[in-house]
């Protein structure tokens, strides 16, 4: 039996050790001597739960017992992650995580840290939580010439633009509804302003160069901005708007990335990804397109992803599992070059302004629920220096929204 250590008995920890109870059987069935749960740290007593003996608040009874083999961080955030993370892998413990913030900001040097130990560092968990992408990405995909990675990647914002768009909600009325349902957090920050997602198009853009993409180097929007009039119009476009991730590689291979929200076609297959949901949309020079769609959070389908790497390093214990992901910082692009339409929803005596500034390409759209003190239209594909230039000055724009 290989003996783990839980950090963080929260939504997802809590999940893990239900998980590793519930289907010992299947465990045992990839590593047949099984793998059992000994200590949970966590701040908090927890009397009522099962599990309750485990609970320990000492790291270093997990660090100084030569039986763990297996770290499982879940406790989010960097500090102590980091620390805790970092001290396992020089000790040979390999680490199992589903936190996002820290293998973006540290991921690379914890791989090397885990090489350098004969000892594993996981993540599959920390991109679309349940939804196996970041092992396809590492093997079943390593030949592929990977072009773009595009992506839902948070649930709660997704959540909130669904019900936006289908009942004709405000997004105050729907991020106060996901609040209670305990997809948003009362400080909604990290979601609503496309933190959490861009940390997630780091990692991915990462893994798809195999170069350190920087997430503080990603242009980032959250969807605040967005409102129920603007979904009017996308509605009557046959569109949707989603929090995208993406990652594009451009002809002479530089790549740009970028975390927005965007007008999505009803046609393409991201927009089907409704609701918590997530998905990621990848296209490779010789597989084509691919989607990847599932649960993105929660407890049991993150738990999942967490559990799955655990047995692999179960599997690999006393070796490395390789990532391809050296520390080399990737320059991206320059953003402002990327071309795209654009909506643009404004006053109505903002319109001869628009005309003189975009020109005559401008396609005028319509909402279903029409204000008589607005116009809209889309441009024709243009950089995005060349839409900051003609929109700098007309006062009358209320919004505008890139279109994919
Ligand atoms: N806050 C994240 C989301 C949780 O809403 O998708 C999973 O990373």
């Amino acid at each position: 039996m290989v003996q783990i250590a839980v950090l963080g008995f929260g939504t997802v920890g809590s999940g893990v050790v239900e998980l590793i109870d519930k289907n010992q059987a299947s465990i045992r069935g990839r590593f047949p001597e099984g793998i059992h749960v000994k200590y949970i740290l966590d701040l908090r007593e927890f009397p009522d739960s099962p599990y309750h003996d485990r609970v320990i608040h000492d790291y270093n009874i997990i660090l100084n017992d030569p039986e763990i083999r297996i770290i499982c961080e879940t406790m989010g955030g960097k500090n102590p992650a980091y620390a805790f993370s970092k001290s396992a892998l020089e000790k040979g413990i390999s680490v199992c995580t589903s936190n996002k913030e820290l293998v973006a900001a540290h991921g690379p040097e914890l791989l090397r840290t885990a090489a350098a130990h004969n000892c594993s560092y996981m993540f599959e968990a920390s991109v679309g939580g349940g939804i196996p992408v970041i092992r396809p990405l590492l093997n079943a995909l390593s030949q592929e010439y990977i072009t773009s990675i595009v992506g839902i990647l948070n649930g709660t914002t997704n959540y909130i633009m669904t019900r936006m768009e289908k009942e004709n909600m405000t997004f105050e009325e729907t991020l106060r509804i996901a609040q209670e349902k305990g997809y948003a957090e009362r400080n909604p920050e990290a979601d609503v302003e496309g933190h959490d997602a861009c940390r997630k198009i780091a990692i991915l853009s990462s893994l798809m160069t195999g170069k350190t993409v920087r997430y503080e180097d990603i242009p980032c929007e959250g969807i605040s901005r967005i409102t129920k009039a603007d979904f009017g119009y996308a509605r009557n476009m046959q569109m949707g708007i989603k929090l995208l991730g993406m990652a594009h590689r451009n002809e002479d291979g530089s790549v740009n990335v970028r975390t927005a929200p965007f007008l999505v076609s009803r046609d393409h297959p991201l927009y089907s990804a409704t609701g918590v949901f997530n998905a990621v949309f990848v296209h490779g020079n010789c597989v084509d397109d691919l989607m990847f769609y599932g649960r993105g959070a929660g407890k049991l389908p993150t738990a999942s992803a967490v559990v799955a790497d655990v047995v692999d390093c179960a599997v690999n214990l006393g070796r490395n599992v390789d990532v391809a992901w050296s520390d080399e910082v990737l320059p991206l692009a320059d953003s402002s070059k990327e071309v795209r339409r654009f909506f643009i929803r404004a006053a109505a005596d903002a319109r001869d302004s628009l005309l003189s500034a975009f020109g005559s390409d401008l396609e005028e759209v319509s909402s279903d629920t029409p204000a008589a003190d607005e116009c809209a239209f889309v441009t024709a594909a243009m950089s995005e220096a060349a839409f900051d230039e003609a929109a700098a000055g007309i006062s009358g724009i209320r919004t505008w929204i890139r279109l994919f």
